[in-house]
Parts: structure tokens; C-alpha cells; sequence
């Protein structure tokens, strides 16, 4: 039969998501979101990644590349490490992929950890089958319709056409969670497919997928389940998108985000 529409997620149902420190919370407990992006030709991809790590909701953001310098110029509160991922202390979810260039082995080391992953942009590219295959924690895949098209096997205009079916499609071939970019943004798990009704055209920037990418690992560093943190981070994006000042950066998105999350929390929280 057919397979049910994709249902909008709500402005409640977000609001009762996003994590709120409590009186017991610390650092370890809000979540350790690890950031694998960035290369000596991209750096900023890097600084932009980190930005959306920061701004959702995980307790500590650590930076694991060769971009430390320009990440901590501009987010002096990151943790850095250039070593492999896979010692750089505790880490509760990981982002990969922005801006990432060639660095397959950092890239395997994150697959192979036992923890939520995020892969975009040059991951998705650079990810083995089989590495995604043999995960036992829950993947999230980002990509817009080119790299979905180049997953799928499928020419971009396809998917451009299709772009319910072609979600549904990656989601049930990678058995990840799939968020698929454009003007409507598409999210596509187990649990069914949302789509996302925030946003706007001045999101069509570069850069405002690199943020999209460090915000949903801090979401899932921070506990939510794969398809909540994709479909939470879509949202908050799509909001950062309407506030930020016109025509906006993706540095402008990111630093929304945190008018986003004011407008979201209740009123009279702490
Ligand atoms: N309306 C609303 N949102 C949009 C629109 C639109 N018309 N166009 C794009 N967006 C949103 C997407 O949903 C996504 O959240 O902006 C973000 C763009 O993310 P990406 O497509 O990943 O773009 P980004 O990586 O930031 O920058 C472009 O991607 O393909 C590469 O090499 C290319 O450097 C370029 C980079
Ligand atoms: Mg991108």
C-alpha cells in the first residue's frame, strides 16, 4: 500500500525535546559532542561546526583535527586534540564530515565507535558500506539532494522529483536516519518521516549546512534519539534562519540559534 505522508513536526512537540540543564546536571551529563570536520583547506568548516555544537544544548564541545587553531580563535571553550578520535577522551556523539577533505582514517575511527554518529558533506562521500553497515549505534546521514543522489545512485534531478521517495529510500538501504536538505528540509527513519516546517531562502548559504551538522550531534550527544535529534535540529536551524539578520552568514545562523532556543524554551525557566 502507500506508505503515510510525511507528518510536520510542532512547535510543542520540540519544545517538550530540546534538553534543559537541570540542578544535577554537569558537563558529562549534558553530553560530549565530538567534532571530526574541517581540513587545512577548509578551516572554517570546522569553526562553523563547532558553532552549532555549541549552541545545542551538549555539555562540552571537543574538536579533533587540524583545524584547532581557527576553532579555538573564535570558540576558545572548545576542547582540541589532533590525535585519532578514538582517544580523545569521553565523547557521547559524534559530527564528521564538513569540510573533512580526504581524511578517511579519522573518518573510520569515528564510524567504528560505539556511539551516535552524524555523517555529512565529505563523509557521505567517503564512508565505506560496510563501516555503515557494521555500526551498532544509530547513524544520522545530512545530505542535500547531490550527495543524495550520489548515494542513491540516482541522477540529482531524480531526487529533485522524488524527494519523499528518495529519503525513504536511503533511509531503508543505510538503515540510518536521513535528513534530506533543500528548500523543505525531509527527515526519514524507523519511526516514519517528518518534514520540517521552519526555514527560509536566506538559509541558501554556505555554511549553514556545516552548522546544521554540529547542532544535531550536540542534540544526540545531549540524549535524543536519532530521528528526534534530526528532526529538533531542523527545526531550531529553519528558526535561526527567519532571526538572524539579513542577508545572513552562516556565522549570522549560528549565532541565532540561540534566539531560537529563547523563543522555544518556556517562559520563567531558569
Ligand atoms: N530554503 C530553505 N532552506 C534552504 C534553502 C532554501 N531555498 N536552500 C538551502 N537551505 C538550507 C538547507 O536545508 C540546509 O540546511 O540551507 C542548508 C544548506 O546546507 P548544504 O546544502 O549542506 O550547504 P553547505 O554545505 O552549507 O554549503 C554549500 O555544499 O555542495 C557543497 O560545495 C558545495 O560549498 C558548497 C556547499
Ligand atoms: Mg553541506
Amino acid at each position: 500500500g502507500d506508505a503515510p505522508a510525511a507528518e510536520a513536526l510542532q512547535h510543542a512537540d520540540v519544545n517538550e525535546l530540546l534538553p534543559r540543564p537541570g540542578a544535577e546536571s554537569d558537563k558529562y551529563r549534558r553530553g560530549v559532542v565530538g567534532v571530526v570536520a574541517g581540513s587545512a583547506r577548509y578551516p572554517g568548516a570546522a569553526v562553523l561546526t563547532v558553532s552549532g555544537a555549541l549552541r545545542g544544548g551538549a555539555g562540552a564541545v571537543r574538536y579533533v583535527g587540524p583545524a584547532a587553531d581557527a576553532v579555538i580563535a573564535r570558540h576558545p571553550e572548545t576542547l582540541v586534540s589532533a590525535g585519532p578520535p578514538s582517544k580523545a577522551g569521553r565523547v557521547q556523539a559524534w559530527s564528521v564530515g564538513s569540510g573533512l577533505g580526504e581524511d578517511r582514517d579519522r573518518l573510520e575511527d569515528v564510524l567504528a565507535a560505539p556511539v551516535p554518529v552524524l555523517i555529512d558533506a565529505d563523509g557521505l562521500r567517503l564512508a565505506d558500506e560496510q563501516a555503515l553497515r557494521a555500526r551498532t549505534a544509530p547513524t544520522v546521514l545530512t545530505p542535500h539532494a547531490g550527495e543524495a543522489a550520489a548515494l542513491l545512485g540516482w541522477e540529482r534531478s531524480e531526487v529533485e522529483a522524488r524527494r519523499l521517495a528518495a529519503v525513504r529510500e536511503l533511509a531503508r538501504r543505510t538503515g540510518a536516519t536521513v535528513l534530506l536538505k533543500g528548500s523543505t528540509t525531509l527527515v526519514a527513519g524507523p519511526g516514519g518521516v517528518r518534514v520540517n516546517p521552519t526555514g527560509s531562502g536566506w538559509l541558501a548559504t554556505a555554511g549553514t549546512g556545516d552548522v546544521l551538522s554540529g547542532l544535531i550531534g550536540s542534540l544526540l550527544a545531549g540524549g535524543l534519539e536519532a530521528l528526534e535529534a534530526a528532526s529538533v535540529g531542523a527545526y531550531v536551524h529553519g528558526m535561526a534562519g527567519r532571526l538572524a539578520p539579513r542577508p545572513a552568514g552562516a556565522s549570522d545562523v549560528a549565532d541565532a540559534l540561540t534566539a531560537a532556543w529563547r523563543d522555544l524554551l518556556r517562559d520563567g525557566e531558569p
